[in-house]
């Protein structure tokens, strides 16, 4: 009998170890990676490179048939205005808004915050991880009044 209670007590400290190692979460329940770059399928962070115009002319289409109901450059409408985004935030974590807002909104204290902020709710728009690249290089232009 003393010897199964040793097991499950050596089990048990091996999966807490092996836990502690591996987290580096925090009280919030986000890694270090979530908090900076926001929550969602990007989880490394990108090679954006320079600005590519073509780009972004393909994202301004997405962006008009996608985001323009809730918002716009220069002004707030349903959502936040566009125009600094890309200065503001970290490209990764624009993308992870884009493709996954409502866990942002729910566990990101920046979502948390916009949420409060706006009384209508951002969805996904179900866009696949290419078309919201492009969109981000949009904001980038954007952000640096190319377009
Ligand atoms: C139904 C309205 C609606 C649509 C459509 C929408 N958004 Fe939003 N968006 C919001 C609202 C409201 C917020 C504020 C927080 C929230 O509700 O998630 C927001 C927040 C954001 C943020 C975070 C802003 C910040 O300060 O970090 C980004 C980035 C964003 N939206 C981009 C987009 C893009 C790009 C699209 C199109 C693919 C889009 N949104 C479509 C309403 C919308």
């Amino acid at each position: 009998m003393q010897k199964i209670v040793w097991c499950f007590t050596i089990l048990f400290m091996m999966v807490w170890f092996s836990a502690c190692g591996e987290q580096e979460e925090g009280a919030d329940g986000l890694s270090e990676f979530e908090r900076n770059y926001g929550i969602g399928p990007i989880t490394e962070r990108l090679d954006i490179g320079d600005l590519d115009m073509e780009m972004a002319q393909e994202g301004k289409r997405i962006f008009e048939t996608f985001c323009q109901a809730c918002h716009q450059l220069d002004s707030r409408i349903t959502g936040p205005r566009m125009r600094n985004v890309a200065n503001e935030r970290e490209p990764e974590f624009i993308m992870n808004y884009i493709l996954n807002p409502t866990e942002n909104r729910e566990k990101h204290p920046i979502g948390q915050e916009l949420d409060e902020e706006y009384a209508i709710q951002m969805v996904s728009m179900g866009l696949s991880q290419e078309d919201a690249r492009k969109v981000l290089e949009f904001l980038r232009a954007a952000a640096e009044n190319e377009i």
